[in-house]
């Protein structure tokens, strides 16, 4: 059965995606069957990926119309895929209001866990209903933060959302708090590992050891050539430490 794995924090522009793809690209390095679900109506991950839109079953279907997940996965050179749509910024209204509103990814997507070792879920920077399907259907969620006091005040927010997610899945714990773009050995990064920790008491969880330094290796290669970190620059320090994150969270989880 697969490990599902979101990868959220309600702020934007926090490393989701970069984490979301870092996870998916390495975890296939080592050989795992994965596939990463896309939910982010901003499409990022499917652009990384080169999946389609168009012509093509995505989460939108799976969302309005309860499309099997399997007949949305997209077989791309760089992993699989569901591919996200762009109309899904409009999925407040789109999606029907009934007692399956937010179960439509859950129901759609169980048949696809006996096929992959992980299912990793970028998601929107925003609790809506794309959000809240993916809170009833994971299993873990990495919540990636950035040492800004910002990050940090929003994801009480999130904290009650989780809260009220465990009352359809139970099961759903936070498997870290893991901090991004930082700028080692300063003081304002251990203030925040500090508040970091506090917050994951809150949580229930911790802050991972590791922490993604910045690099313009990082933001060239996913957002400008599209090419996985490890194949852009597999000795850049923001390579090192994403692999060191994902050795820490297979422990885990
Ligand atoms: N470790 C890093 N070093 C340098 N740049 C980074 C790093 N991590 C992320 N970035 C850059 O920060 C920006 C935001 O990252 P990303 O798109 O992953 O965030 P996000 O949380 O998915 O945003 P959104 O909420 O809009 O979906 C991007 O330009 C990305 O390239
Ligand atoms: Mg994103």
């Amino acid at each position: 059965m697969a490990i599902k794995i979101a990868i959220a924090n309600q702020k934007g522009g926090v490393g989701k995606t970069t984490t979301a793809i870092c996870l998916a690209q390495e975890l296939r390095r080592r050989e795992y069957n994965v596939l990463i679900i896309d939910s982010d109506a901003q499409c990022n991950s499917t652009s990384f990926y080169e999946a389609k839109t168009e012509d093509q079953e995505t989460l939108l279907d799976i969302f309005c119309a309860d499309e099997p997940g399997r007949n949305c996965v997209q077989h791309t050179e760089k992993g699989d895929i569901i591919a996200s749509d762009p109309q899904l910024k409009d999925a407040e209204t789109m999606v029907k209001v009934d007692e399956r509103r937010f179960s439509h990814l859950k129901r759609s997507c169980r048949e696809l866990e006996n096929e992959y070792d992980y299912i990793i879920v970028d998601t929107p920077p925003a609790i809506g209903v794309a959000l809240k399907n993916v809170l009833a259907y994971v299993d873990y969620i990495v919540i990636p933060v950035e040492e800004s006091g910002w990050s940090m005040a929003g994801l009480m927010d999130f904290a009650k959302a989780i809260d009220m997610a465990r009352d359809n899945n139970e099961k759903l714990k936070v498997a870290g708090i893991l901090i991004v773009k930082t700028k080692p050995n300063t003081k304002k990064s251990e203030r925040m590992k500090d508040l970091a920790d506090t917050l994951g008491t809150a949580l229930d969880t911790k802050t991972f050891e590791t922490k993604i330094r910045e690099s313009s290796a990082c933001a060239e290669a996913l957002t400008e050539y599209c090419i996985p970190l490890h194949e852009y620059a597999p000795h850049a320090t923001t390579t090192r430490d994403y692999d060191s994150f994902i050795d820490e969270l297979l422990e885990v989880i």
